[in-house]
């Protein structure tokens, strides 16, 4: 380990936001990081969770080298190959009549243009997004994100409407406990028709709301949105960042529920850790776009690399099959998380979709106050043990640990990762109650 090394980290580096380790970190294979110590840490994060495929696949490491050897970057004008290549083949995913693309590098730009194609399409500027909601830190994306701080930026984009989240465990209108019965979205959206300036243009939304703490809302929301977004005129924007290409045991969220919106955004999962995104649309939308003038033209839009990679992304996913994967390990993994929940009166909720889980910590279960002393210890003390995961923690809403391993996880190392939370909750437990 290099102390001075570590120093230039703390001393050189602009501080932007989110735990950090005091650690450096030197590698990342499959399922493991290796930090400045030679230690071995599960990454049960998926690094941002974009890793899917598990760290440094072969494949990509191969699409990368081959890039190399043809391209890195072009003028924006010019389409590589890679890139026609790419859109042939999320064609071949994307349910109808979602079939075009635009490529860009994370999912706040990717939201920035599916909000800049609903504005045009539609002609109005108006955008509801759900409490808890994580888009982005760019201008429209950030505007319609309510799980990070807003303060201290200035005025946001005009036109932003929140709507309460379908939290069934930690109600935000304090109606339901335990079952969503959508009272939040006819609140929401009536709200929203007292506040309306008259010119929306769409709704936003994670089909999983992982930043605000993992919520999955009831079956049927996403059907009652599309036709309250239909009523209004608005466009359905599904943020798909987290759940597309596998995470939640299927293509997309879109397909497992059986809704389709007018845009998709797509990022983390498609670039398998290189900055690659997807705004996506069908036919009628990007024409409408087209005519009203969008533009959406970057020093990296349509760039060759990055489009390499997601197709071996996607080749990988198909090849080594893992959706049936992520189920299969999502249900190891969640039965290991509930097999705790039965022994810890701490853990309050086990929830999620397929290997985007996660697991509410609480003083007592019948209260629900949130253990946030408790989340932070117990997340110190799992890296300390050998596991890296995350803590989503909202002083209103929970303290939540997020566990979302790449789909290539072994039931080897889902046992490790179960017992490192195990003793971490045990250790953490007993440091709280010492103060
Ligand atoms: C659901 C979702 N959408 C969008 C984003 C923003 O993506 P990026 O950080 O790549 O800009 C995130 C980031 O965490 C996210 O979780």
């Amino acid at each position: 380990m290099d102390q001075e090394l570590r120093r230039a980290a703390k001393d050189l580096l602009i501080r932007y936001g989110g735990d950090s380790f005091p650690n450096l970190f030197h590698a990342a294979q499959g399922a493991v990081v290796v930090d400045d110590e030679g230690r071995e840490i599960l990454d049960f994060t998926s690094g941002q969770m974009c890793a899917t495929v598990g760290h440094n696949h072969p494949a990509i490491v191969r699409a990368i080298k081959e890039s190399c050897d043809t391209a890195i970057h072009m003028f924006s004008g010019m389409i590589p190959e890679t890139v026609a290549k790419l859109a042939r083949k999320l064609g071949e995913w994307l349910p109808p009549p979602l079939k075009r693309s635009l490529f860009v590098n994370t999912g706040s730009e990717a939201n920035e243009a599916a909000l800049r194609i609903a504005k045009l399409a539609t002609g109005g500027y108006e955008v509801i997004a759900l409490g808890g909601s994580w888009h982005g830190t760019t201008g429209a994306s950030a505007a319609a994100s309510y799980a990070s701080d807003r303060r201290g930026y200035g005025p946001k984009v005009p036109g932003g409407h929140v709507i309460p989240e379908p939290n069934a465990y930690r109600c935000p209108v304090e109606h339901c406990r335990d079952k969503c019965d959508m009272t939040c979205l006819r609140i929401g959206l009536s709200m929203f028709d007292m506040a309306t300036d008259g010119a929306p243009a769409a709704a936003i939304a994670e089909p999983v709301i992982s930043a605000g703490g993992v919520i999955v809302p009831p079956d049927g929301y996403f059907q009652e949105l599309r036709k309250a977004c239909d009523a209004r005129g608005m466009l359905l924007i599904f943020d798909e960042a987290q759940t597309a290409f596998g995470r939640i045991g299927d293509r997309f969220a879109a397909t497992k529920l059986g809704v389709i919106p007018d845009v998709m955004s797509v990022s983390k999962t498609l670039g398998g850790g290189v900055p690659l995104a997807a705004t996506i649309t069908s036919d009628a939308i990007e024409e409408k776009a087209h005519k009203a003038g969008f533009t959406y033209y970057t020093s990296h839009v349509s760039d060759p690399l990055p489009a390499a990679v997601g197709l071996a992304v996607l080749e990988t996913i198909e090849r080594e099959d893992l959706i049936p994967r992520a189920v299969e390990m999502g249900a190891y993994l969640r039965t290991g998380l509930e097999t705790l929940q039965q022994r810890y009166e701490a853990i309050g909720d086990v929830r999620g979709e397929g290997l985007l889980l996660g697991v509410e910590l609480v003083q007592d279960r019948e209260t629900r106050t949130p253990h946030h002393a408790l989340g932070a210890v117990t997340t110190a003390r799992c890296f300390e043990l050998g596991l890296s995961m995350n803590i989503r923690r909202r002083p209103e809403r929970g303290s939540v640990w997020r566990i979302a391993p790449p789909l290539t996880v072994t039931a080897g190392e889902i046992d490790r990762a179960v017992d490192i939370l195990d003793r971490a909750l045990k250790d953490g437990l007993d440091t709280v109650a010492r103060g």
